[in-house]
């Protein structure tokens, strides 16, 4: 199997990152990771993107250029798929477009719920009795694209923020494992 190069996109702790990049050491899982995209010099991610010696880029979305930069690095690594793992920034059209392959992510609810910052806080207060995490394909707009999958559970009486946080990365790592294969399944 020829594996496809991927880009992983971060802005903190970079677990989701760790878990691909484990995932990616089996020979039968579609995916290398080629390189590591950050927003924010001080995100803890970029620690596993060095440790496992990926080339990674920290980018100043302040800059108007930082996109062209991105765009310049992903054609040097020949990348064909985007993997947003905890990347709080939006991406523009223009982006989307002239990469023009595939870009998924990763977020911790069950959308078309929750959409946006503070999940968990939200998701208890509206007292929900189920959430959990969703894989999606990107598009301009906000954690809207075409659903690829959902993972679930339910909600316990004691169940807090950090809980909740807790349970539902630990279903992000095997879903977004399950996605990426999802995708490469029939190529
Ligand atoms: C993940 O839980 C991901 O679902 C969330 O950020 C966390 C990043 O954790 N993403 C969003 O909220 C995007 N809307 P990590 O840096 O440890 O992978």
């Amino acid at each position: 199997m020829v594996k496809k190069n991927v880009c992983v996109f971060i802005s903190g702790y970079g677990s989701n990152l760790e878990s691909l990049i484990k995932y990616s050491r089996d020979y039968k899982f579609p995916i290398n990771i080629k390189l590591v995209v950050c927003n924010n010099i001080y995100a803890k991610g970029i620690l596993h993107a060095k440790k496992n010696s990926i080339p990674y880029l920290i980018i100043d979305t302040k800059k108007r250029s930082y996109e062209s930069k991105i765009l310049k690095e992903m054609k040097k690594h020949k990348i064909s798929l985007i993997c947003l793992a905890g990347y709080m920034k939006i991406i523009s059209k223009k982006f989307i477009q002239n990469f023009g392959k595939k870009i998924i992510n990763i977020h911790p609810s069950l959308l078309p719920k929750f959409k946006g910052l503070n999940t968990f806080n939200r998701i208890l207060k509206k007292r929900e009795k189920k959430t959990g995490c969703t894989v999606h394909y990107v598009n301009e707009k906000l954690d809207n694209g075409q659903i690829i999958l959902q993972k679930s559970f339910f909600i316990k009486k004691n169940d807090n923020e950090e809980i909740l946080k807790k349970k539902t990365q630990y279903l992000e790592y095997k879903a977004f494992a399950e996605a990426v294969i999802n995708i490469y399944r029939y190529n």
